[in-house]
């Protein structure tokens, strides 16, 4: 009898220390998820390679993937208010236009693009901006 009053509080403390501590991992480890979620992957040569940025590699394929749905070749007319960005010529010729659009800096002296989508990866961007730096070459 008295052994098993014992056993019956030492189980109820037990669940009562245990509960303390789910509640402490809960906090503790929710707050180590939400600063990760906070931090932006770092631009590191590792991790965006910006040095061997070329037209048909690296920015044809950026923009076919997010901007030609709209500026492509039969689409621009309808889609992309007349602006064509289906080839190296139209799309060197609006090279400064490009970068504007796609880097969305405050004053927005352009419209932010992609038009009515997340803005490109900081990556994208970088590369865009690289092959516009050496003299955007259609390499
Ligand atoms: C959903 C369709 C759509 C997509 C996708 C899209 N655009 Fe546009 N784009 C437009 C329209 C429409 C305009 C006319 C201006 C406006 O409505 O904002 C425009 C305008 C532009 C302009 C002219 C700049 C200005 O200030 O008017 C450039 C340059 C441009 N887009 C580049 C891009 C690039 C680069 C991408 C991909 C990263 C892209 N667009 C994706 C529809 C689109």
């Amino acid at each position: 009898m008295i052994n098993r009053n014992l056993n019956f509080s030492t189980l109820i403390r037990l669940v009562r220390n245990s509960s303390f501590l789910i509640l402490f991992a809960l906090v503790f480890f929710g707050q180590g998820c939400k600063s990760d979620k906070v931090e932006e992957p770092a631009l590191s040569a590792a991790t965006c390679d910006t040095a061997n940025v070329k037209f048909s590699t690296s920015v044809f394929p950026i923009i076919e993937k997010n901007c030609n749905n709209c500026h492509g070749a039969s689409k621009y007319i309808n889609f992309g208010s007349g602006i064509n960005l289906s080839n190296y010529d139209e799309i060197a010729a609006l090279k400064t236009e490009v970068v504007g659009t796609i880097k969305q800096e405050e004053p927005k002296k352009y419209s932010p693009m992609p038009k009515g989508a997340a803005k490109l990866s900081a990556c994208d961007i970088a590369k865009v901006e690289a092959w516009v730096r050496k003299g955007a070459k259609n390499d």
